[in-house]
């Protein structure tokens, strides 16, 4: 294998990546990306990387969530705080609930590349560029709006950089707090499991108490108080990507600096295309999508390439096979994995292989096929033996209509209602939260089924 630089993608074949026309431009915008400063630092990757090695042996959960495709108009301090908010939820009936630590990692501040299954999009007989995500070019349907324009890289950034500092400073100024359990559920739409959250939150309350009231102070306390949450997004965009490496000094290896971790897409993941070269040579946790396509072979080449060292949490593997699918691929790449003795994270994205056309013509997913998704991809990694590592959701803190189902039952007829996303379906506050529940239940199993093994 020739030797890595930032720039040896640029030789190699590339998919889902625009044809910028005006060449100078494009040139000015790296240059000027080049120059600002990284959006993550090496030493946030590292530690993203040692967590995800301690869900890879099983001894704490990925939660990894948030938009399809980040929105240059969406863009706000409360859809912001929504979808981190739902997260803390989400981890925290995943932690109380199946007593296991949760790396939480958003979607978010980068997500805003897309990869489209056509080229083009005909509408009312009129064949225009398909949009390609807001970093690139824009989702009205004309044809100016559809030509890629490079100057958008910056105004991405700009708004990573202002996601990131909102997340930090939720983070760790005082709203992630554990003691203000009680106050996430406010605004929280009524629904059966917010109830059971604010019964959660009830005896989470009570045992916070009793901690004090045992004297638990200091340190101990301080790590309630604050929350480690961890950025990640499709490395599509290369141009933009490559802009924001930098060299740590402490290892010398390249950081991406544009997020703490960068994953292919299942669209994107040529054994010997850009993608896969860009995203071999840094020193981030690195995410592989695997579809009902990933061939064994393939997934082979791809772990020697991505993970070379063999180092835990390096490597996430993100199942995407569609319920009802799972047993018919998951084995076989479960297999590919234990041939090969690979340490890797595996972790069920089931929303990309659940998309459906509703008869109303919305995009959508039925929030079953995504429960039953989960349910499935439990089950095979029981029988094998294997870790489920983690979950991968399209979400927002939002009360959309754009998954169909849940206990609330969002009908095929109100999906117009609030359809919001600029590209896939989304589940909303309430289905994501019924869905932590239904997580925590068959970690709670897996576990105590392990333990009982164990024991013996
Ligand atoms: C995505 O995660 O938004 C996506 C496009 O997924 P996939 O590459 O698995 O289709
Ligand atoms: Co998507």
């Amino acid at each position: 294998m020739t030797e890595w630089q930032k720039t040896t993608w640029r030789s190699l074949p590339r998919v889902q990546m625009p044809d910028y026309t005006d060449a100078a431009a494009l040139a000015a915008v790296e240059a000027q990306l080049s120059k600002y400063p990284p959006l993550v630092f090496a030493g946030e990757a590292r530690r993203l990387k040692r967590a995800l090695g301690e869900a890879a042996r099983g001894e704490a959960f990925l939660l990894q969530g948030g938009d399809c495709a980040e929105s240059f108009e969406q863009f706000s301090a409360d859809g912001i705080r929504d979808t981190f908010k739902v997260m803390l939820q989400m981890a925290m009936v995943l932690t109380f609930g199946a007593k296991v630590p949760v790396v939480k990692v958003g979607r978010m501040a980068g997500q805003f590349a897309k990869p489209r299954s056509a080229p083009t999009e005909v509408v009312n007989g009129v064949e225009l560029p398909s949009y390609r995500g807001d970093i690139i070019n824009e989702l009205a349907f004309t044809p100016e709006a559809r030509i890629p324009d490079p100057r958008k890289m910056l105004q991405a950034y700009t708004q990573a950089a202002a996601t990131l500092n909102l997340l930090r400073a939720f983070s760790t100024g005082g709203y992630a707090d554990v003691h203000q359990v009680h106050s996430w559920t406010l605004g929280f739409t009524e629904s059966e499991k917010a109830e059971a959250y604010r019964e959660m939150a009830g005896r989470i309350s009570d045992t916070l108490d009793f901690m004090k009231a045992a004297g638990v102070s200091g340190d101990q306390a301080h790590t309630l108080k604050v929350v480690d949450f961890y950025t990640s997004h499709e490395s599509l965009l290369l141009e933009y990507e490559e802009a924001l490496c930098r060299l740590d000094s402490t290892s010398g290896k390249w950081l991406a600096g544009s997020g703490h971790m960068i994953w292919i897409g299942d669209r994107t993941r040529q054994p010997d295309g850009a993608h896969v070269e860009f995203a071999r040579g840094v020193l981030n946790p690195v995410g592989l999508k695997c579809g009902p396509t990933t061939s064994a072979e393939d997934l082979k080449v791809l772990m020697a390439k991505l993970n070379p060292e063999n180092e835990a949490g390096k490597l996430t593997l993100i199942a995407r096979f569609g319920a009802g699918k799972v047993g018919e691929h998951l084995p076989r790449l479960i297999k590919a994995v234990q041939e090969e003795g690979a340490h890797v994270l595996w972790v069920c994205d089931a929303m990309h292989g659940n998309t459906i056309k509703s008869a109303t013509g919305y995009k959508t997913r039925p929030f079953e096929s995504v429960l039953r998704e989960v349910q499935e991809f439990f089950a095979i990694h029981k029988a094998e033996g294997t870790i489920p590592g983690g979950v991968h959701f399209e979400m927002t803190g939002q009360d959309v209509t754009e998954c169909t189902g849940g206990v609330r039952d969002v009908t095929e007829e109100d999906l117009s209602d609030r359809y919001h996303t600029a590209c896939d379906p989304r589940l909303n506050a309430s289905q994501s939260l019924e869905l932590a529940f239904l997580v925590a239940e068959e970690l709670t199993a897996l576990r105590s089924a392990q333990a009982r093994a164990k024991a013996g």
